[in-house]
């Protein structure tokens, strides 16, 4: 049998669910960051993040069947981001990553992703 997915040890689907959920609930009130989404409901984009996450970490490969290549730089082009957009979202997924009471090492696995992923989403300096 194959090794266990990150996906798996973190508790599947409902992890990534509740993660992405309670990270758009921090959206929806973020003053940096709402206004960067075209669309009055987050609904949609919150299903993207999730199945992008889902597969990500070794779960199903939903995302790419729906949405092609990620190309994540690409998609994010047309919203600025700067420093104050990356710390905004962080601080969102911060809240959301916390909430799950992971084992350390998965956390620190996870927030070092997250770090890594919002840094490379910039595409402006200030
Ligand atoms: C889409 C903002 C970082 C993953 C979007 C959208 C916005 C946005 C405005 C369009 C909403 C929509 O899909 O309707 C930002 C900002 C970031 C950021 C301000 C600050 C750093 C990230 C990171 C990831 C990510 C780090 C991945 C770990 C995605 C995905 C989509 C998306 C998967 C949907 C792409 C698609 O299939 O069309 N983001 N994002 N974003 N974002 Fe981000």
């Amino acid at each position: 049998s194959s090794p266990q997915t990150f996906y798996d040890a973190v508790g599947g689907h409902d992890t990534f669910v509740r993660i992405v959920h309670r990270f758009y609930e921090q959206v929806a009130d973020d003053p940096v960051l709402r206004p960067l989404y075209p669309e009055e409901d987050l609904g949609p984009a919150e299903v993207r993040l999730r199945m992008f996450l889902e597969q990500y970490w070794g779960g199903p490969q939903t995302y790419s069947q729906q949405r092609g290549h990620p190309r994540l730089r690409m998609r994010h082009a047309p919203f600025p981001i700067g420093p104050l957009e990356r710390d905004a979202w962080l601080r969102c997924m911060k809240v959301a990553v916390d909430e799950e009471n992971l084992e350390p090492e998965r956390h620190r696995q996870i927030w070092e992703y997250m770090e890594m992923a919002a840094m490379s989403m910039m595409n402006k300096a200030f």
